[in-house]
């Protein structure tokens, strides 16, 4: 038998090798994965996991790739998607007041948002105009000057690297800005909890939020997003907008190859059309020096950097 058919084998999912994954990410550019692999059912993504382990293979998961730049040369080992109907469909249960949404890993949050500004379910508009899936907005406790995925977080369920399913409470973990003390694991539902009001206003805070987002960011261009987290301010810590310190380093407009800072806002770094991921990464790595040199400070990367070879 060979490695991967004792991965593979009569694992209830679609596989694809050789998986243009790159263009699947909002940058739309970047490698390939050697195995992309959407387990149909929980059950599949346990065998899956306790395979990968058993066989010491790297495995990535794939959200909806709004904060992810893949290498030219792609990634190895095993790339999950939780794109199959069962791990995108949302069940609400009203509890007095509040309701919970159980909702799965690989639903849209676009759709979300707009699923609950419809319910009148107000506690998750500070999401509006974030790309990606629930679980990686989980993961990265995606959010913005709103507020953050962990402020309606109840239960996180998932399968851990040793293909065991998993649960915690929110409450039981530690969650900051862009990140928490989550284990690895790929999540693959979560609960909610949401306030019950009128659409109405639901849906005009989405608009006001959606309105600032396309006043100040270049929503339209391929990038993912900030391309830094805002930094602290060394003496005082308090936190400073990346984006201003860019701007203020004269970056804005600067490219390297096809990839540019946005004129919109500096935090932003774009793939114009024939950009490659060495463009980008070289464009990373320049601002990140230019703002050192000019405000001291060392900007770290928000978005994530999948490399063949390289530890996910
Ligand atoms: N600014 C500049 N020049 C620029 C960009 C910004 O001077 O080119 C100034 C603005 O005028 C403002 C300040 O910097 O006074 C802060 O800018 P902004 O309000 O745009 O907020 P931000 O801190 O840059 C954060 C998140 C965004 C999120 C927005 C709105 C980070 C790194 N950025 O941006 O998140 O959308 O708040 O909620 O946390 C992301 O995480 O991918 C992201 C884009």
């Amino acid at each position: 038998m060979t490695a991967r058919s004792s991965l593979l084998g009569d694992l209830d999912a679609d596989v694809t090798l050789d998986a243009p994954i790159g263009a699947m990410t909002w940058y739309g550019i970047g490698g390939h994965a050697d195995i992309l692999v959407s387990p149909k059912s929980q059950e599949a993504l346990v065998t899956l996991m306790q395979r990968c382990r058993a066989e010491e293979m790297p495995v990535r998961v794939l959200g909806g790739g709004a904060n992810l730049l893949v290498d030219d040369g792609g990634v190895d080992g095993v790339v999950i998607r939780l794109d199959h109907e069962h791990f995108r469909s949302t069940a609400f249960n009203a509890r007095g007041d509040v309701t919970a949404a159980r909702v799965g890993a690989g639903v849209d949050l676009f759709r979300l948002v707009q699923d609950m500004a419809r319910r009148g379910l107000a506690g998750f508009e500070m999401m509006a105009g974030i790309p990606g899936t629930i679980g990686g907005a989980v993961r990265m406790n995606a959010g913005g000057t709103w507020g953050a995925m962990s402020d309606v977080l109840e239960v996180i369920t998932a399968v851990d690297f040793d293909g065991l399913l998993r649960s915690w409470n929110a409450s039981d973990l530690a969650f900051q800005y862009r990140c928490s003390n989550l284990p690895p694991c790929v999540v693959t539902d979560v609960t909610l909890t949401l306030h019950e009001t009128d659409p109405i206003d639901v849906r005009d805070r989405v608009k006001q939020i959606f309105q600032h987002k396309r006043a100040s960011q270049p929503m339209a261009d391929h990038s993912a997003g900030c391309a830094f987290r805002n930094p602290k301010d060394p003496t005082t810590h308090e936190p400073l907008s990346a984006g201003r310190l860019i701007d203020e380093a004269g970056l804005k407009g600067h490219h390297i190859g096809g990839a540019e800072v946005s004129d919109q806002h500096a935090n932003f770094i774009v793939a114009r059309p024939g950009a490659s991921s060495t463009d980008i990464r070289k464009l990373i790595d320049e601002v990140q020096a230019r703002v050192a040199k000019t405000s001291g400070i060392e900007l770290e990367p928000e978005v994530v950097i999948w490399q063949r070879g390289v530890d996910p």
